[in-house]
């Protein structure tokens, strides 16, 4: 059955209702050098609200404050239907250490920073942006279970951070009362899968709904790059466009064009476009409930909002996989090898059905 935005989904194991693709605004503003002016900005966000669109994403540092300035300059009239999600942990002064990072003093600081540049009172979901290692999770549940009760933030989530660390800070939420993580926010797409080793199985146990972020690896599932990009002529590297960024995050290889080739031929088949592939292809995994799309133009976005109405073969679904599949390595290869595998939930209910 065919989704569309409206047709809603619980975010992790929260009552909140979000639609199946969010819509990430990274590219609201020119700052970073590969944004959308105003105005086609204005024309991403109107395009996803008319289509029932609730879920937007951004941070408190995108473009430098202008993603979440526009954003809150254009949900004016109609904030409360709208589900605003945002990050912190990126404030950085320079000079000062207590800018940036999970700790409180930087929450709190971030937290009125995204308030006043988005223009609204409270936060519906917030994200702890970038895991580091030197705040004990009791102080970044607490913090953000204060906030929480202050009423400035509805929901608390998690981008980018070791499985087992939140793991371990939802036990610990559910132990002491504080607010649980809903959401875990991380790079997934059939070229970066390695979240399938620990962290979407985690999530799913634990009762976070993935929101997968660069579901098109920054635009190179679009089949708009060739190998000839491998090759890039001299100052491309640096010069701000997403082409020059793909390339320097390894975005563009063999391996990810051979992955890509596969994308194609699906793409041909269902005479789908193949970004609509690569959007929907995340968008089937069970554990998640709903990309980030990226979208630089109008036309970019109803091209992704396509992926919505893609319907997989068994065998195309196997082909995707086969180009694309990560090892799972130990234990989780142990765990499904025939001769120590164990048996699986989905096993025991068929041994109780007998
Ligand atoms: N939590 C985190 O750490 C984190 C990190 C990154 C992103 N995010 C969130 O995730 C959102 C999406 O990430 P992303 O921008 O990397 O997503 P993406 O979908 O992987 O890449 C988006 C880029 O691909 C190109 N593109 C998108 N759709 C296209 C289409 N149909 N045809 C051709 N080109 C197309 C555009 O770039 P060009 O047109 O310029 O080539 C666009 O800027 C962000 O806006 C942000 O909200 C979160």
């Amino acid at each position: 059955m065919p989704l569309r935005l409206d047709t809603y989904r619980l975010l992790g194991r929260s009552g909140l209702r979000v639609s199946p693709l969010a819509l990430g605004t990274a590219t609201f503003g020119t700052e970073w050098g590969w944004g959308a002016e105003r105005d086609e900005a204005r024309k991403l966000f109107d395009l996803y609200v008319e289509r029932g669109g609730n879920f937007i994403d951004t941070a408190v540092t995108y473009t430098n404050g202008s993603s979440e300035r526009l954003l809150g300059e254009f949900a004016r009239d109609n904030r409360e239907s709208l589900v605003l999600a945002t990050k912190y942990t990126t404030l950085r002064r320079p000079g000062d250490p207590n800018s940036g990072g999970p700790h409180r003093k930087s929450l709190f600081a971030s937290v009125e920073a995204s308030l006043r540049q988005l223009n609204t009172d409270y936060i519906d979901l917030l994200y702890l942006h970038v895991w580091d290692s030197t705040t004990p999770v009791e102080e970044i549940l607490r913090g953000m279970d204060d906030l929480v009760r202050q009423g400035k933030v509805l929901y608390v989530a998690i981008s980018n951070g070791p499985a087992w660390q939140v793991a371990r800070m939802q036990a610990t939420a559910d132990l002491r009362g504080w607010s649980p993580l809903v959401a875990l926010q991380i790079e997934y797409n059939l070229i970066e899968r390695t979240g399938e080793r620990e962290l979407i199985p985690m999530a799913r146990e634990m009762g976070l709904g993935v929101v997968p972020w660069s579901p098109l690896a920054g635009g190179a599932l679009t089949g708009k790059y060739s190998r000839d990009d491998l090759t890039a002529p001299d100052g491309a590297f640096g010069d701000g466009t997403r082409r020059s960024l793909n390339l320097a995050q390894g975005a563009l290889t063999e391996r990810n064009f051979a992955i890509v080739d596969v994308v194609r031929e699906v793409a041909a088949e269902l005479g789908r476009t193949p970004a609509q592939v690569g959007l929907a292809w995340t968008l089937q995994n069970p554990g998640v409930t709903a990309p980030v799309i990226g979208a630089r133009t109008p036309a970019q976005l109803e091209d992704n909002l396509g992926a919505l109405e893609v319907d997989f073969t068994a065998s195309q679904l196997a082909r995707l996989d086969g180009a694309s599949a990560v090892e799972l390595g130990f234990p989780q290869d142990l765990l499904t090898r025939e001769t120590t595998r164990q048996p699986t939930r989905g096993d025991l209910r068929i041994e109780a059905r007998r």
